[in-house]
C-alpha cells in the first residue's frame, strides 16, 4: 500500500510522514532528499546550471540510494550535507528539469514497488503514484510555516528574521507551484488538511483515521 503526503515546505510533511510510517510499520521515503542529493552530485561535477541537457546527463549517471531513512550519493551518506542553505538555494535547477524529474519518478516508482510506503514530496499523488490508495495534501498558512521554520533554525542556533523566511518561502512556493512538470498541486482525490492549529500528533492521528476508513473492509451487516 502506498500513502502519499504532498504539500509545500513547512507544512509539517517530513515529521508527520516519518511518524506515520513508524506507527503503521511502513517504510518512509523523503523524495525531497533525492532532489537534494542530485543537486549535490551536480555541484560536485561542476555542472553549468544553465545547461539543462548537461545537468540531466550528469544526474542520470549518479547513484542515488535511499535506505533506512538515509540518503546516499555514489555510496556516501550525504543526509546531513544536503540540508545546507547553499544547497537549498540551488535545488530548483534540478527540480525544474523535466528530464531529471522523469528519472526521479522512475527511481521512486521502483522504490515503491511491492512495498508498504509512506512517501513525501510535491508530486507523489499527482505524478509518481496516481493509483495510490490514500493521498494527503498538507498545508498551513505562510505565517505558521515561516514561524515553524524560524523555530527549527533557532534550535540549531541560527537566528533569521521572520520577514526573510517569509520572502524566501514565497519565492519557493511560486517556483514549486508554477513548474511545468510535477508542480505542487493537490491530486483531485487528495485529502487536504490545514495543520495551522494542530500538533504533529494530532495530524498523525487524523491521517491514521482517514487511512483506516479508506482501507477498512466493507461491513458484512
Ligand atoms: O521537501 P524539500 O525542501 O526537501 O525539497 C527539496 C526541493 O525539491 C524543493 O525545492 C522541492 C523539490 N521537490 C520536488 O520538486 N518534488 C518532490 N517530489 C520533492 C521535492
Amino acid at each position: 500500500m502506498i500513502v502519499c503526503i504532498d504539500g509545500p515546505a513547512g507544512a509539517g510533511k517530513s515529521t508527520v510522514a516519518r511518524l506515520l510510517a513508524q506507527e503503521l510499520g511502513f517504510e518512509y521515503l523523503d523524495t525531497g532528499a533525492m532532489y537534494r542529493a542530485a543537486t549535490l552530485g551536480a555541484l560536485r561535477h561542476g555542472v553549468d546550471w544553465n545547461q539543462p541537457e548537461q545537468l540531466a546527463q550528469v544526474v542520470r549517471g549518479l547513484q542515488i540510494h535511499w535506505a533506512n531513512q538515509r540518503i546516499y550519493l555514489d555510496g556516501q551518506d550525504v543526509t546531513d550535507q544536503i540540508r545546507s542553505p547553499e544547497l537549498t538555494a540551488l535545488v530548483h535547477h534540478v527540480a525544474d528539469n523535466p528530464q531529471v524529474r522523469q528519472w526521479m519518478v522512475e527511481l521512486q516508482r521502483r522504490i515503491g514497488q511491492g512495498r508498504n510506503l509512506v512517501t513525501e514530496g510535491r508530486d507523489q499523488g499527482t505524478v509518481v503514484f496516481p493509483q495510490a490508495e490514500v493521498k494527503f495534501f498538507l498545508t498551513a498558512s505562510p505565517e505558521v510555516r515561516a514561524q515553524r521554520r524560524q523555530e527549527q533554525l533557532r534550535q540549531k542556533g541560527v537566528e533569521v528574521p521572520l520577514e526573510q523566511i517569509l520572502r524566501e518561502q514565497q519565492q519557493r512556493d511560486r517556483r514549486d507551484s508554477t513548474r511545468s512538470v510535477g508542480p505542487l498541486v493537490p491530486a483531485p482525490d487528495a485529502i487536504v488538511i490545514n495543520t495551522d492549529h494542530m500538533t504533529v500528533e494530532q495530524v498523525v492521528e487524523l491521517l491514521k483515521q482517514h487511512i483506516r476508513s479508506r482501507t477498512a473492509p466493507p461491513s458484512s451487516a
